[in-house]
Protein backbone atom coordinates (compact mmCIF):
# COMPACT_ATOMS: atom_id res chain seq x y z
CA UNK A 1 0.00 0.00 0.00
CA UNK A 2 1.16 3.18 -0.86
CA UNK A 3 1.86 5.44 2.17
CA UNK A 4 1.03 8.90 2.03
CA UNK A 5 2.00 12.40 4.27
CA UNK A 6 -0.12 14.40 6.08
CA UNK A 7 1.06 15.64 8.71
CA UNK A 8 4.66 15.95 10.62
CA UNK A 9 7.44 14.04 8.79
CA UNK A 10 7.01 10.92 6.87
CA UNK A 11 10.53 9.10 7.40
CA UNK A 12 11.67 6.15 6.48
CA UNK A 13 11.63 5.52 10.04
CA UNK A 14 7.71 5.38 10.36
CA UNK A 15 7.36 3.44 7.09
CA UNK A 16 9.70 0.64 8.55
CA UNK A 17 7.10 0.77 11.66
CA UNK A 18 4.00 0.83 9.94
CA UNK A 19 5.08 -2.29 7.76
CA UNK A 20 6.06 -3.78 11.26
CA UNK A 21 2.56 -3.05 12.87
CA UNK A 22 0.74 -4.22 10.04
CA UNK A 23 2.66 -7.81 10.31
CA UNK A 24 2.04 -7.86 14.45
CA UNK A 25 -1.45 -6.62 13.48
CA UNK A 26 -1.68 -10.04 12.00
CA UNK A 27 -2.00 -11.35 15.44
CA UNK A 28 -4.55 -9.70 16.60
CA UNK A 29 -6.96 -11.69 18.49
CA UNK A 30 -10.52 -9.36 18.32
CA UNK A 31 -12.99 -12.06 18.08
CA UNK A 32 -15.92 -9.62 19.97
CA UNK A 33 -15.02 -6.14 18.44
CA UNK A 34 -13.42 -7.46 14.92
CA UNK A 35 -11.38 -4.35 15.32
CA UNK A 36 -7.74 -5.95 14.64
CA UNK A 37 -4.81 -3.47 15.62
CA UNK A 38 -0.89 -3.98 15.66
CA UNK A 39 1.82 -1.21 17.07
CA UNK A 40 5.22 -0.46 16.08
CA UNK A 41 7.32 0.70 19.22
CA UNK A 42 10.69 1.79 18.62
CA UNK A 43 13.38 2.10 21.19
CA UNK A 44 16.35 4.93 21.10
CA UNK A 45 18.87 2.74 19.94
CA UNK A 46 16.67 1.30 17.20
CA UNK A 47 14.63 -2.08 18.49
CA UNK A 48 11.35 -2.47 17.57
CA UNK A 49 8.31 -4.29 19.77
CA UNK A 50 5.42 -5.11 18.04
CA UNK A 51 2.18 -5.92 19.86
CA UNK A 52 -1.54 -6.00 18.85
CA UNK A 53 -4.64 -5.93 20.49
CA UNK A 54 -5.60 -9.29 23.05
CA UNK A 55 -9.38 -9.43 23.84
CA UNK A 56 -11.23 -11.64 26.25
CA UNK A 57 -14.69 -12.61 26.97
CA UNK A 58 -14.75 -10.83 30.06
CA UNK A 59 -14.53 -6.99 27.18
CA UNK A 60 -12.95 -5.23 30.33
CA UNK A 61 -9.64 -7.29 30.37
CA UNK A 62 -8.74 -6.37 26.77
CA UNK A 63 -5.30 -5.42 26.40
CA UNK A 64 -4.75 -2.76 23.40
CA UNK A 65 -2.06 -3.24 20.99
CA UNK A 66 -0.07 -0.17 21.92
CA UNK A 67 -0.03 -1.51 25.77
CA UNK A 68 1.14 -4.75 24.60
CA UNK A 69 3.45 -3.27 22.70
CA UNK A 70 4.72 -1.58 25.78
CA UNK A 71 4.45 -4.39 28.27
CA UNK A 72 6.96 -6.52 26.29
CA UNK A 73 9.30 -4.23 25.91
CA UNK A 74 9.57 -2.69 29.54
CA UNK A 75 9.79 -6.75 30.44
CA UNK A 76 12.34 -6.80 28.16
CA UNK A 77 14.46 -3.94 30.00
CA UNK A 78 13.88 -1.33 27.25
CA UNK A 79 12.91 2.22 28.92
CA UNK A 80 13.79 4.55 26.01
CA UNK A 81 11.35 4.98 23.04
CA UNK A 82 11.09 7.59 20.18
CA UNK A 83 8.06 6.57 18.12
CA UNK A 84 4.91 4.12 18.14
CA UNK A 85 3.31 3.36 15.19
CA UNK A 86 -0.13 2.03 15.43
CA UNK A 87 -2.18 0.34 12.60
CA UNK A 88 -5.95 -0.64 12.05
CA UNK A 89 -7.96 -1.56 8.60
CA UNK A 90 -9.97 1.94 8.54
CA UNK A 91 -10.56 4.75 6.41
CA UNK A 92 -9.85 6.88 9.54
CA UNK A 93 -7.19 6.99 11.87
CA UNK A 94 -7.03 5.26 14.71
CA UNK A 95 -6.17 7.43 18.22
CA UNK A 96 -4.68 5.41 21.04
CA UNK A 97 -7.63 5.16 23.66
CA UNK A 98 -7.41 7.24 26.90
CA UNK A 99 -5.88 3.97 28.49
CA UNK A 100 -2.59 3.62 26.36
CA UNK A 101 -2.40 7.38 26.62
CA UNK A 102 -1.81 7.64 29.99
CA UNK A 103 0.44 4.46 30.44
CA UNK A 104 2.62 5.36 27.08
CA UNK A 105 2.95 8.95 28.76
CA UNK A 106 4.02 7.33 32.26
CA UNK A 107 6.42 4.91 30.52
CA UNK A 108 7.83 6.14 26.99
CA UNK A 109 7.08 10.21 27.66
CA UNK A 110 6.92 12.48 24.43
CA UNK A 111 7.27 10.00 21.95
CA UNK A 112 5.85 10.50 18.28
CA UNK A 113 2.48 8.68 17.92
CA UNK A 114 2.07 7.91 13.91
CA UNK A 115 -1.46 6.85 12.82
CA UNK A 116 -2.12 5.13 9.13
CA UNK A 117 -5.21 4.72 8.03
CA UNK A 118 -5.92 1.79 5.31
CA UNK A 119 -5.89 4.38 2.67
CA UNK A 120 -2.18 4.13 3.91
CA UNK A 121 -2.25 8.38 5.09
CA UNK A 122 -0.14 8.90 7.99
CA UNK A 123 -0.40 11.49 10.73
CA UNK A 124 2.30 11.55 13.06
CA UNK A 125 1.38 13.49 16.72
CA UNK A 126 3.71 14.39 19.55
CA UNK A 127 1.99 12.24 22.70
CA UNK A 128 2.09 15.51 24.91
CA UNK A 129 -0.56 16.57 22.25
CA UNK A 130 -3.01 13.73 22.86
CA UNK A 131 -3.29 13.90 26.44
CA UNK A 132 -2.20 17.25 27.95
CA UNK A 133 -2.11 18.28 31.60
CA UNK A 134 -1.05 14.62 32.26
CA UNK A 135 -1.07 12.98 35.42
CA UNK A 136 2.44 11.64 36.28
CA UNK A 137 4.65 10.13 39.01
CA UNK A 138 5.79 13.50 40.30
CA UNK A 139 1.79 14.30 41.35
CA UNK A 140 2.61 11.48 43.57
CA UNK A 141 5.96 12.65 44.92
CA UNK A 142 4.66 15.95 45.90
CA UNK A 143 1.63 14.73 47.41
CA UNK A 144 3.89 12.89 49.86
CA UNK A 145 6.24 16.07 50.46
CA UNK A 146 3.04 18.21 51.41
CA UNK A 147 1.93 15.65 53.79
CA UNK A 148 2.14 16.73 57.87
N1 LIG B 1 -7.73 -0.93 20.35
C1 LIG B 1 -6.37 -0.96 20.29
O1 LIG B 1 -5.75 -2.02 20.37
N2 LIG B 1 -5.72 0.21 20.14
C2 LIG B 1 -6.31 1.42 19.92
O2 LIG B 1 -5.62 2.42 19.74
C3 LIG B 1 -7.78 1.50 19.88
C4 LIG B 1 -8.51 0.29 20.34
C5 LIG B 1 -8.45 -2.20 20.44
C6 LIG B 1 -9.07 -2.55 21.75
C7 LIG B 1 -10.17 -3.50 21.34
O3 LIG B 1 -9.63 -4.81 21.20
C8 LIG B 1 -10.58 -3.03 19.95
O4 LIG B 1 -9.52 -2.21 19.50
C9 LIG B 1 -11.87 -2.26 19.93
O5 LIG B 1 -11.87 -1.26 20.85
Amino acid sequence: MKLTRTQGNMSSRDENLIRQARKARRYAHAPYSKFRVGAALLSRNGEVFTGCNVENSSYGLTMCAERTAIFKAISMGEHNFQAIAVVASDPDFTPPCGACRQVLWDLAGNIDFVMVNSKGDIRVKKLKSLLPYAFNEKHLHRKKRSKK
